[in-house]
């Protein structure tokens, strides 16, 4: 089947990203969030983006134009009915993504792809609330999404192969870069990642350093572009504990058990980058 309608569901700073993605490469997007406002927040995140792409001179307010234009905001599901593919980004809950894939299963065309961005629960588990195991598939995007390139393509158990390869051409298409994991809990990126921003929160928490010497060392002796805290609040310290619980909980192993500093700052609603303060505070 080809694609000219690509679904998002969840208008958040991954789904929102996703859909700036899908619309520079030409496909007409529809957008849902649970309701107007936060669709409108995320398509206004995406206009920001272009805005800043106009003033560096890297594309036309025409061109921004035509792009912001290929995106339908909506809060109803059964908008979903003219999409060729959806991509679910919505909050990392197991039970309300098995929700939304039974209703997407039900909502849309016979054949068409459901993928999620889910960072960490199982394509497997997440297949089998559909009908359509087959075309069930993890298309795991990084944050922020115009700008990394890699896209994490796993396969359910009973995902097809060519469900596979049309979601591996599809990423080439978005100009990104794919690489194949299994379904196992946090796939390849959070099974090495996360451990590593619970470790940076466990040496805060015991007095290993501070959080500006934490990201300091990582970033400088390390060369990564930024540091574990600094990281985390960009993922969202909401997502960072989400993640961690399916690793513990998926592995069974203590090595994963997510810090109690991490649980804290959850519990006081400093989730990050996107509420204005987590380890950092940030100008809204
Ligand atoms: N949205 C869109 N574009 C953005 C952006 C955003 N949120 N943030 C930065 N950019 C763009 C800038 O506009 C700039 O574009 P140009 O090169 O076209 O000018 C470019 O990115 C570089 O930005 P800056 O110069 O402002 O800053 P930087 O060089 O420090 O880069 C960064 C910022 C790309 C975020 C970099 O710090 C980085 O790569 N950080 C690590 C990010 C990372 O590890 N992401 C993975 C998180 S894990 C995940 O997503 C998976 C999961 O399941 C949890």
């Amino acid at each position: 089947m080809e694609i000219k309608v690509f679904g998002v569901v969840g208008a958040g700073q991954m789904g929102s990203g996703i859909a700036q993605v899908a619309a520079q490469t030409g496909f007409e997007v529809v957008l849902n969030d649970i309701n107007m406002d936060f669709v409108k927040r995320g398509i206004g995140n995406i206009e920001k983006n272009l805005t800043r792409a106009v003033e560096k001179g890297k594309m036309t307010e025409e061109e921004k134009k035509t792009i912001i234009d290929r995106i339908k905001g909506t809060d109803k599901l059964d908008d979903f009915k003219q999409a060729d593919i959806v991509v679910e980004a919505a909050t990392e809950n197991v039970q309300l993504k098995l929700d939304l894939f039974k209703k997407l299963d039900e909502i849309t065309k016979e054949g068409v792809i459901l993928a999620s961005n889910t960072s960490s629960i199982s394509i497997t588990k997440i297949a089998a609330a559909t009908k359509r195991a087959d075309k069930v598939i993890g298309m795991h995007f990084m944050n922020p999404v115009p700008v990394m390139k890699l896209v994490e393509v796993i396969r359910g158990l009973l995902t097809s192969e060519e469900t596979f390869k049309t979601v591996w051409d599809l990423s080439l298409k978005m100009g990104k870069t794919p690489a194949e994991a299994s379904d196992f809990p946090g796939f390849i990126s959070n099974r090495i990642l996360l451990p590593m921003i619970n470790e940076a929160i466990y040496a805060l928490y015991e007095g290993v350093g501070t959080k500006e010497s934490i990201d300091t060392v990582m970033k400088l002796g390390m060369n990564h572009p930024m540091g574990p805290l600094e990281l985390a609040d960009l993922i969202g310290l909401d997502t960072c504990l989400a993640i961690l619980n399916v690793l513990y909980e998926g592995l069974g192993d203590p090595k994963y058990r997510p810090c109690p500093l991490l649980k804290k700052y959850v519990d006081a609603g400093l989730l990050g980058r996107k509420v204005g303060r987590g380890f950092y505070e940030y100008n809204k």
